[in-house]
């Protein structure tokens, strides 16, 4: 399966008129998708490590595209009932706009119908915009890695999901 279209939720944020498509991750998209991770992060990924990520059985990996661009990504992994979000970001010209509610909303989603009641993450303990996000989708703050990211001593929150 290539593509999957986008489900319209009720509680999404409204985005302009226009085309807008979630599908998996292909390798042809590796070009854009670096340039809006190093855009994103400290730290970005390396191609080879989300190469890594899209052969890998254990993961799914979406993009969101928007009149043929790629404006932002999601990468996860499941093992059981639980799913790990290792990467995510949107195009810094989309954010603010409803495009990473959609895309997390879609992923959830994707991995409820599978079966996964448990959702988890880590995430820099000053980045407000992407914990004032997970929290609206109620992640909770379960706990804390001391200085988890080497490249600014940042602590690492790892915050969780429950459906059940
Ligand atoms: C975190 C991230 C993915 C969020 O993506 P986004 O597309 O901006 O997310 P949304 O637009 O759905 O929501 C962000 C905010 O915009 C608001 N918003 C959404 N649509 C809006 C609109 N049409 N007009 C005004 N504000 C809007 C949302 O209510 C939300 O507000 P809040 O922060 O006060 O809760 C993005 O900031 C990003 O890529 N950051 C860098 C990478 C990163 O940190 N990734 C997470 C690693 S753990």
């Amino acid at each position: 399966m290539d593509t999957i279209d986008t489900i319209e939720k009720h509680h999404l944020n409204p985005v302009t008129p226009g085309k807008t498509t979630i599908r998996y991750m292909k390798k042809r998209d590796i070009t854009e998708i670096l340039e809006i991770e190093r855009q994103s992060f400290i730290s970005p990924w390396t191609a080879p490590m989300f190469f890594e990520s899209m052969s890998s059985p254990i993961y799914k990996n979406f993009v969101i595209e928007r009149d043929s661009m790629v404006i932002g990504y999601i990468m996860l992994y499941s093992v059981l009932d639980e799913a790990h979000i290792t990467n995510f970001a949107i195009r810094p010209s989309h954010r603010k706009k409803g495009y990473g509610t959609r895309l997390l909303s879609f992923a959830i989603d994707y991995y409820k119908k599978k079966g996964v009641t448990d959702y988890f993450l880590e995430v820099r303990e000053k980045n407000h915009d992407a914990i004032n996000l997970y929290r609206s989708f109620n992640f909770m703050v379960v706990g804390k890695r001391k200085r988890y990211y080497s490249d600014t001593n940042e602590d690492a929150l790892i915050m969780h999901l429950s459906l059940r």
